[in-house]
């Protein structure tokens, strides 16, 4: 049940007690029954700026940003190479500080998610996908339940023994998908994540990545600068302006939930979504 902004989790609150409370993630107490508020806002960025170096090399990054994700929800940020993207999801990270306005992540915890897959060489597929379990100190007795359904979720539970060199690029990818799902983050940050990889892999990867997102209720904020992929994947598009990043302008696909009712709602948004980004890197390159 929404409300205000908030999801309310138990019994109906009247209107004007709603008003009254500020808390996030309180207990209340109405006639006796507990009623615990969550905000609904998984990631809130609140005019931040960021601003790298001093002096001669002080690069304005990022200059006052401000946008939410929901829980969730599937936000693609998109622009052009340099606009600040990395920069806006180490922030969210906490990799980065900001030089002013603030950083939220009312959800929890945030796993980040590169281009690279980084995994471990030595280790075969599953044993990479239960190292974040391994390393919170789960015997290998109940981790390997979890671990074999986040390789179906991927997959690649046929694969679970070989090692990431016997595994194509697009494979690795989605080792790393299950290892960042193992970290069971609220959160997931993901940094052209299948930007290494050809186009019938990636649009694989894609289909993978929805599938995923509705199995789980997991929130992604993704930095993509193709539109193709932001409009195929986001619930929600914030395009960014070439250095510094700023919001331009922000696009919600009114799908339906199902992979065929976003896409046919996203066409018609592509063209506009194009024509921002042409803008914007046009009108940089002149300036
Ligand atoms: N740690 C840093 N120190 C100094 N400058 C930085 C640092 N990180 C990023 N920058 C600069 O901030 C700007 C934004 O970089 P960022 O990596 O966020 O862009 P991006 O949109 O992710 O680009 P790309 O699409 O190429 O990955 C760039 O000009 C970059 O050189
Ligand atoms: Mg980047």
């Amino acid at each position: 049940m929404v409300w205000d902004g908030w999801n309310v989790e138990g019994p109906v609150v009247a209107p004007g007690l709603m008003s009254a409370l500020t808390v996030v993630d309180a207990v209340a107490a109405v006639d006796g029954a507990a009623v615990r508020l969550v905000d609904s806002v998984a990631i809130r960025l609140d005019e931040v700026t960021k601003v790298f170096g001093s002096g001669d090399s002080r690069l304005l990054a990022v200059d006052r940003l401000s946008m939410e994700v929901n829980r969730g929800e599937l936000v693609c940020l998109l622009g052009a190479s340099g606009c600040g993207k990395s920069t806006v999801l180490n922030l969210v990270a906490g990799l980065e500080t900001p030089t002013r306005g603030t950083v939220s992540v009312p959800a929890g915890n945030t796993t980040l998610m590169f281009q690279e897959a980084a995994l471990f060489p030595w280790l075969t597929v599953e044993q990479n996908v239960g190292m974040p379990m391994r390393l919170r100190g789960r015997r290998r007795s109940e981790r390997s339940g979890e671990v074999r359904e986040l390789l179906e979720l991927v997959r690649l539970d046929r694969f679970a023994k070989h090692r990431p060199h016997e595994l194509s690029g697009g494979m690795r990818q989605r080792v790393a998908l299950a290892r960042a799902l193992a970290q069971h983050s609220e959160v997931l940050l993901m940094d052209e994540p299948f930007g290494a990889v050809d186009a019938i892999t990636r649009d694989l990867l894609h289909e993978d990545l929805v599938r995923v997102r509705h199995e789980t209720d997991v929130t992604i904020l993704f930095v993509t600068h193709s539109v193709r992929e932001a409009t195929r994947l986001g619930d929600r598009i914030v395009v960014l302006s070439s250095r510094p990043g700023r919001v331009l302008e922000e696009f919600t696909i009114p799908g339906d939930g199902s992979p065929a009712g976003h896409e046919l709602a996203a066409a018609p948004l592509v063209p506009r979504i194009t024509e921002v980004l042409r803008h914007e890197i046009g009108r940089h390159g002149r300036g």
